[in-house]
C-alpha cells in the first residue's frame, strides 16, 4: 500500500498569515522521512493553499519518490503540469465555492476536451489518474479515456463513518470493493482517498484491489498534536493494522 501524504492544508495555515511559515516543502520532506511513499499537493485555480512555487519546490524535493499533482482539467493547468512534470496528475473537478474537492470526476460524459488533456499529459509521460465516484459507469469511462489509474472518492464512506446510521459504512465499502474490482480487471490502478483518517483507514485495508491512499487533513489536523512524523506513522500504523485484519480474515 501507497501512502501519499496530500501537503495541502500545510499551506492553508501558511497563507492564513501571508507567512512564509510552516513551510509545505519542509512538510513534505519530514513526511517522507517518516515513511510516506509519496506527497500529493493539489494546485487549485485561486491558489487557495499549494501555490505555483510550492509545486517547482516539491518537483526539485522528490528526485525519487512520487510526486502527485492534483488539478483541474484545464489548459492553464495542463501547461503547469507539462512543464513541472510531476511523477502522477490526478484530475480533479473543482469548483471555486467547495472548501474541497467535493464529488468525483464526470468522466462517463466525458468531453473531447479531457481526452486531449488526458492525451497531451500522457505525451509528457506524465501517469494520469482520475478521481471518479465509486461508481461502474465512471471507471469504465475512464479505462475508455486510456488512463493509467483511477482514484476512488471515499468522502461518501468516511461520512457513513463518521454517522449512526445502520450499515451505511458496510454498504459504502461493499460499493467501493465492487467498482475497486472491475477497475482493476480492467487494468487500472486503484487509489482511494478523501477523508481518510487513522480511524476509518483500516476496514478500507479488506479490498485488496487498493494499492494507494492519498490523505491530507487528517493527517495535518493530527500533526497538530503529535508532529507530522508521528500524524504520518500513525497513519501507518492504521493501515499496518488494516493489512493484519485482512489476514486473519482471509485465514478463517
Ligand atoms: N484525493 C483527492 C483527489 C483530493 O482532492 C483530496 C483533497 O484534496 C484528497 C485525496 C485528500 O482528502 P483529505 O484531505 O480529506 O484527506
Amino acid at each position: 500500500m501507497r501512502l501519499h501524504i496530500n501537503v495541502d492544508h500545510v499551506a492553508t495555515l501558511r497563507n492564513a498569515r501571508g507567512t512564509s511559515y510552516p513551510d509545505p516543502i519542509e512538510a513534505a520532506r519530514m513526511c517522507l522521512d517518516a515513511g510516506a511513499s509519496g506527497i500529493t499537493a493539489h494546485l487549485r485555480e485561486d491558489r487557495r493553499h499549494i501555490r505555483d512555487d510550492d509545486i517547482n519546490k516539491l518537483r526539485i524535493l522528490m528526485q525519487n519518490t512520487t510526486f502527485n499533482l492534483e488539478m483541474a482539467a484545464t489548459d492553464e493547468m495542463v501547461d503547469i503540469a507539462c512543464h513541472v512534470r510531476p511523477d502522477v496528475v490526478t484530475l480533479v473537478p473543482e469548483r471555486r465555492q467547495e472548501r474541497t474537492t467535493e464529488g468525483g470526476l464526470e468522466v462517463a460524459k466525458a468531453s473531447s476536451v479531457l481526452l486531449a488533456h488526458i492525451e497531451t499529459l500522457r505525451a509528457h509521460k506524465i501517469k494520469v489518474s482520475l478521481f471518479i465516484a465509486a461508481d461502474a459507469a465512471q471507471v469504465e469511462a475512464s479505462r475508455a479515456l486510456g488512463v493509467e489509474q483511477i482514484e476512488l472518492h471515499t468522502g461518501d464512506y468516511a461520512h457513513a463513518f463518521g454517522s449512526a446510521a445502520a450499515n451505511g459504512v458496510e454498504k459504502e465499502l461493499a460499493r467501493i470493493a465492487s467498482v475497486a474490482k472491475l477497475g482493476r480487471a480492467l487494468g487500472l490502478d486503484i487509489a482511494a482517498g478523501h477523508g481518510l483518517t487513522t480511524q476509518n483507514v483500516p476496514a478500507l485495508l479488506a479490498i485488496p484491489e487498493i494499492v494507494e491512499l492519498n490523505i491530507g487533513h487528517a493527517v495535518i489536523s493530527d500533526a497538530v498534536f503529535v508532529g507530522i512524523e508521528g500524524a504520518v506513522r500513525a497513519m501507518l500504523a492504521a493501515i499496518a493494522k488494516g493489512g493484519a485484519d485482512r489476514q486473519s480474515a482471509n485465514r478463517r
